[in-house]
């Protein structure tokens, strides 16, 4: 099993889609283990999104991270890094496929509802930047026999 880090970004909380996106992962069949509301600070943000220092929209992408809370959590499932990544669609919403969460609720790459890891390095680095140990759940779920066959 595989775990990854999602967030519901500040436009997806004012826009009151934190049900609705935390319901279709939990449709997939993927299971919550941490789970958290939080105003990101400007370090935090800096941090998250280190890879984007230097780059044109940092200062706008730290501007929006961190001007409203944020929902942060932690999935597990099989291969569900790259399953998440699926299931978001394209950074720019207006080039994700119909269907996916940003291609169903974003219209402006500034403004595009989720984030999730990209990779298992960066699942692992994102987890342990906004969640202690202590806050995640391991536990089972009595329906796994019915979303994984073995
Ligand atoms: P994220 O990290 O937020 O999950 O998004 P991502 O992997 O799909 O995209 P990434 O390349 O990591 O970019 C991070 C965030 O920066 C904003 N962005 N704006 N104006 C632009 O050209 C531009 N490019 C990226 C987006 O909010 C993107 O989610
Ligand atoms: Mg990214």
């Amino acid at each position: 099993m595989e775990r990854t880090f999602v967030m519901v970004k500040p436009d997806g909380v004012q826009r009151q889609l934190v049900g609705e996106i935390i319901r279709t992962f939990e449709r997939r069949g993927l299971k919550i283990v941490g789970l958290k509301m939080l105003r990101i600070t400007k370090e935090l943000a800096s941090r998250h999104y280190a890879e984007h220092q230097g780059k044109p929209f940092f200062s706008g992408l730290v501007e929006y991270i961190t001007s409203a809370p944020v929902v942060a959590m932690v999935l597990e499932g099989r291969n569900c890094i790259s399953l998440v990544r699926q299931m978001m669609g394209a950074t720019d919403p207006a080039k994700a496929a119909p269907g996916t969460i940003r291609g169903s609720f974003g219209i402006d790459i500034g403004r595009n509802v989720i984030h999730g890891s990209d990779s298992p390095e960066s699942a692992a680095r994102e987890i342990s930047l906004f969640f202690d140990e202590s806050e995640l759940l391991d536990y089972g779920l009595s329906l796994e026999s019915w979303i994984y066959e073995q």
